[in-house]
């Protein structure tokens, strides 16, 4: 399906599957709330939970947020790509309180992908575009997957192939002193070689709504940092191993680009051989170690 039948469908308020560097989003005009209603009811998600805006440039950005000398450095240094800046709402209309959650700020996103793009600049203005899981599931990063997820709410499915980054952008807070909400692929040090220091406090209160619930959990049982299997487990490794049961590597090379990018993938085929439990190798916590830990840890009902 074209980017002219995706472009048409947002502009008639309807669904589409919107393929980004990070995951497949779930996409909706974020100016109209009997669009952006779609897109909660779709996923089952809570409507206290704000979405992302995502726009086809700079100009488009400022338009519906105050992008102040911080958040400029930022774009500047990391836009197209995946990192979202929450900086407070300018145009209320643009991003309908639903799609915000009715808070007075909003998360904006120009994201590296160059489908994304064309719809996003076809399109003009913001979109709402959560993963395309349904609420509290692993991320699609295929359009196989988005169409398994949500495939019935969508009018438009778009192929971009699989995405290469596999987690989520990173949400950085620009409300005050900025803070690092959710890791992703740009860390905590590239932000901070921009802007400088990032509040390290990470109380509820500052947390992304969203990272409240337990996320991204396949049906089986997960367990996390394990060296060595107990029988039966289907086993993500990350490298070499010498467990006999079924394995999936995340990187036999222990790559943490390359297992951030199979992470859901791999969750997902493990899934496929409902086994009595999914084991899920030690990860290095530096760079996007930091996403992937995160994500396997909410996987594990960890951080609930
Ligand atoms: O990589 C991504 O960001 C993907 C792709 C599709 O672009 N999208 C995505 O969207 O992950 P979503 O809606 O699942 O994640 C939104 C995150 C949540 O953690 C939410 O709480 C946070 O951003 N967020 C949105 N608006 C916010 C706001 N005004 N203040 C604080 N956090 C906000
Ligand atoms: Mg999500």
């Amino acid at each position: 399906m074209s980017v002219k039948a995706a472009v048409a469908a947002l502009r008639n308020g309807d669904l589409i599957h919107l393929p980004t560097e990070t995951v497949y989003g779930l996409a909706a005009r974020a100016d109209d709330p009997a669009a952006v209603v779609k897109v909660f009811e779709a996923k089952g998600r809570p409507r206290f939970n704000p979405l992302i805006v995502h726009i086809g440039s700079v100009e488009a950005a400022d338009i519906i947020g105050v992008m102040d000398d911080r958040a400029r450095a930022l774009a500047r240094a990391f836009w197209p790509g995946p990192l979202t800046l929450v900086v407070p709402v300018r145009d209320t209309a643009a991003a309908c309180d639903l799609a915000r959650a009715g808070l007075d700020s909003v998360a904006l996103r120009l994201p590296a992908h160059t489908l994304a793009l064309e719809v996003l600049r076809g399109f003009g203005g913001g979109v709402v575009a959560p993963s395309a899981n349904r609420s509290g599931r692993p991320s699609p990063t295929t359009q196989a997957d988005a169409f398994e997820e949500t495939g019935t709410a969508v009018t438009v499915s778009l192929d971009g192939g699989a995405c290469p980054v596999g987690v989520e952008s990173t949400v950085v807070s620009l409300l005050g002193a900025a803070r690092y909400l959710r890791a992703g692929a740009v860390t905590r040090a590239q932000i901070e070689a921009v802007i400088g220091h990032l509040a390290a406090d990470e109380a509820e209160g500052h947390r992304s709504p969203g990272r409240l619930s337990l996320h991204y959990a396949p049906d089986a049982p997960v367990r996390i940092d394990v060296e060595v299997p107990t029988e039966g487990a289907a086993y993500l490794a990350f490298g070499p191993t010498a467990y006999a049961g079924p394995v999936i590597q995340l990187s036999a090379t222990r790559d943490p680009a390359e297992a951030a990018a199979n992470l859901f993938r791999a969750l997902r085929e493990a899934d496929r051989l409902k086994p009595p439990c999914i084991a899920i190798a030690p990860i290095p916590e530096n760079g996007i170690g930091e996403a992937i830990n995160d994500r396997i840890r909410r996987a594990a009902g960890f951080i609930g």
